[in-house]
């Protein structure tokens, strides 16, 4: 923590526009890391910290020559062609049979007035069909959602705002993005907007741009593949704030705003990490 410096400009800079905005937030969020870091390509963003630190990029490299989330990949295959108890399966649920469709999530239902990620739609497909839902933070979730991003690689993310409760939803996960929490104080943006690439503890600090392009993950640390809303449990620990349940609200509208965020970004999930 020490090592940290807070920027807390560029952060107020955000957070303080009141007029909602969703294009120009982007616009802004891109714009500034292009200006921080005029050598990083914005699409470069997708591949986390290994964007913004070259040593760690070249030994990211040697690992994604064996990834660590190949079985995972086979097991999520092997999970998405089995039928459920009454004949139907995953692809009975999804546009396009479920693959290739990585990038529309999560979507706003306006219908129910509420974020779907992917993880929520496979839950939502199992109950409809009778199954019983899976644990949202790891395990055969994480596995049918690595196994459906890597059919989705290199499609653009293009989430959309269609309304007014979507606008609203945004707005929650920006707040949620921008708010200082924990016993530390911090916001996500103060670690992964005005510190990006700084040192902290072990770590260097990504960008939270490209952040939801590559999941889920596996992860060193975990030994295993962890999904989106793990990984947002582990940083509200780190500072000592209360997590959010998985697929709650909370974490779905953060989701949401995040990978409007990414927008123009391509889907490069599943990914390793350290
Ligand atoms: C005290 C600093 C800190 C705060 C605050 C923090 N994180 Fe993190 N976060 C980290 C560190 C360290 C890592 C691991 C290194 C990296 O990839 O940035 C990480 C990793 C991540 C990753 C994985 C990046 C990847 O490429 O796989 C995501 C996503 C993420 N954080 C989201 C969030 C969100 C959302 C919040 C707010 C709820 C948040 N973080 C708050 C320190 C923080």
């Amino acid at each position: 923590m020490v090592r940290i410096l807070i920027t807390a400009m560029s952060v107020l800079l955000f957070a303080s526009s009141t007029v909602a905005d969703p294009e120009s937030d982007r616009k802004a969020f891109v714009n500034y890391f292009n200006k921080r870091f005029p050598n990083v390509a914005t699409e470069s963003y997708v591949n986390g910290i290994y964007a913004l630190d070259k040593d760690a990029y070249e030994q990211w490299l040697d690992i994604e020559e064996f990834p660590p989330y190949e079985i995972a990949i086979e097991e999520g295959e092997q999970l998405f062609n089995t039928r459920f108890a009454n004949g139907k399966g995953y692809a009975d649920c999804f546009d396009k049979g479920g693959l290739g469709i990585r990038q529309n999530y999560p979507y706003f239902d306006s219908a129910r007035k509420q974020v779907v990620t992917l993880e929520l739609a496979i839950n939502e497909c199992r109950e409809k069909h009778g199954e019983k839902p899976l644990g949202y933070k790891k395990g055969a979730i994480a596995s049918l959602s690595a196994y459906m991003a890597s059919t989705s690689r290199g499609n653009i993310f293009n989430i959309t705002i269609p309304d007014k409760p979507a606008l609203a939803a945004y707005e929650e996960g920006k707040q949620y993005f921008y708010s200082k929490r924990g016993q530390l104080n911090f916001s996500c943006a103060d670690c992964h907007v005005s510190n990006a690439s700084m040192q902290i503890r072990a770590d260097k600090l990504s960008a939270a741009l490209g952040h939801p392009t590559h999941f889920p993950v596996y992860r060193s640390k975990w030994g295993e593949m962890g999904t989106l809303h793990r990984r947002f449990d582990g940083c509200n620990k780190q500072v000592r704030a209360n997590p959010q349940p998985a697929q709650g609200e909370a974490y779905r509208n953060l989701e949401y705003f995040l990978t409007y965020m990414s927008n123009g970004l391509e889907v490069n999930g599943p990914g390793a990490r350290k």
